[in-house]
């Protein structure tokens, strides 16, 4: 059944068309990935999804419901979640604490949140360090904290934009084997990422956007030998785009 749709959305700063007329729809407990080369307009379909930005035209429905207009803070109170491509930390606070902001921000009590901060701390692989500060992690732990975040607000649907970006491989590894973990509990996830192959190992079904427009739906083999994907890569960095990881804005 189809937990997330797009419905030709389209989102235009001043002159430039960054979606254009996307349509697209999810089953619950898939995980699909999105690619495409930088400028696409990933990002922006996720800020659209995620109530950030709101479409020029098009809808977005979630568990059947238009979502469309709704604030992040009410859609991720319904039950849908998104990292951000450039991680921010509260720096402040401790890892427990940043955690416990994400469980008040979905739909707990504050004494619920401690305990959800903490599983989810756990489950990142992250509660060693419950009470130190993120100024002391590396940049996979930081996803990895980001990550705890969003899933302290108890979501359904767990958008990632570039949750490997910037990472070596065995850090990229941990992510992809964290992301998959995610999806063995029955999430659906919505997933960024240049790294292909890493993307490829953990996606049932992968979109391609190119130059603001669906090219192409598939499955990760499929995606690999389309024609016109291969060609949507050829100017930028032949076929394996993983170089451009890491790529700036959010
Ligand atoms: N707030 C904005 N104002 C003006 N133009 C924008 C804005 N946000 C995005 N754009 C433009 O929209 C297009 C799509 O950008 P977007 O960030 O969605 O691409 P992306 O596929 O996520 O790229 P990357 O792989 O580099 O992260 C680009 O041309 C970008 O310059
Ligand atoms: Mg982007």
């Amino acid at each position: 059944m189809a937990l997330l749709e797009g419905e030709h959305l389209t989102k235009k700063f001043g002159g430039i068309v960054a979606v254009d007329d996307v349509s697209f729809s999810i089953d619950s407990g898939e995980t699909v990935g999105l690619i495409g080369p930088n400028g696409a307009g990933k990002s922006t379909l996720f800020r659209l999804i995620s109530g950030v930005q709101q479409p020029n035209e098009g809808r977005v429905v979630l568990d059947g419901e238009e979502i469309t207009g709704q604030s992040p803070h009410e859609i991720c109170q319904r039950g849908l979640v998104r990292t951000h491509q450039i991680v921010h930390p509260f720096e402040n606070l401790t890892l427990l604490e940043n955690a416990a902001v994400g469980a008040q921000f979905g739909s707990r009590g504050s004494k619920a949140s401690e305990e959800r901060a903490h599983e989810v701390l756990e489950f990142v692989g992250l509660e060693d360090m419950a009470y130190t500060t993120p100024d002391e992690l590396s940049v996979g732990a930081l996803k990895r904290l980001e990550i705890a975040r969003a899933l302290a607000t108890d979501p359904e649907v767990l958008l990632f934009d570039e949750v490997a970006g910037g990472l070596d491989t065995d850090e990229t590894e941990a992510i992809v084997d964290l992301i998959g973990d995610i999806a063995d509990r029955g999430k659906t996830v919505f997933l960024i990422d240049h790294v292909m192959r890493a993307l490829m190992s953990v996606s049932d079904r992968v979109l391609v956007l190119d130059n603001a427009s669906l090219i192409a739906t598939g499955t990760p083999e499929e995606i690999q030998n389309n024609q016109r994907v291969i060609e949507a890569y050829l100017g930028e960095n032949a076929g394996d785009a993983a170089g451009a990881a890491g790529a700036a804005g959010d």
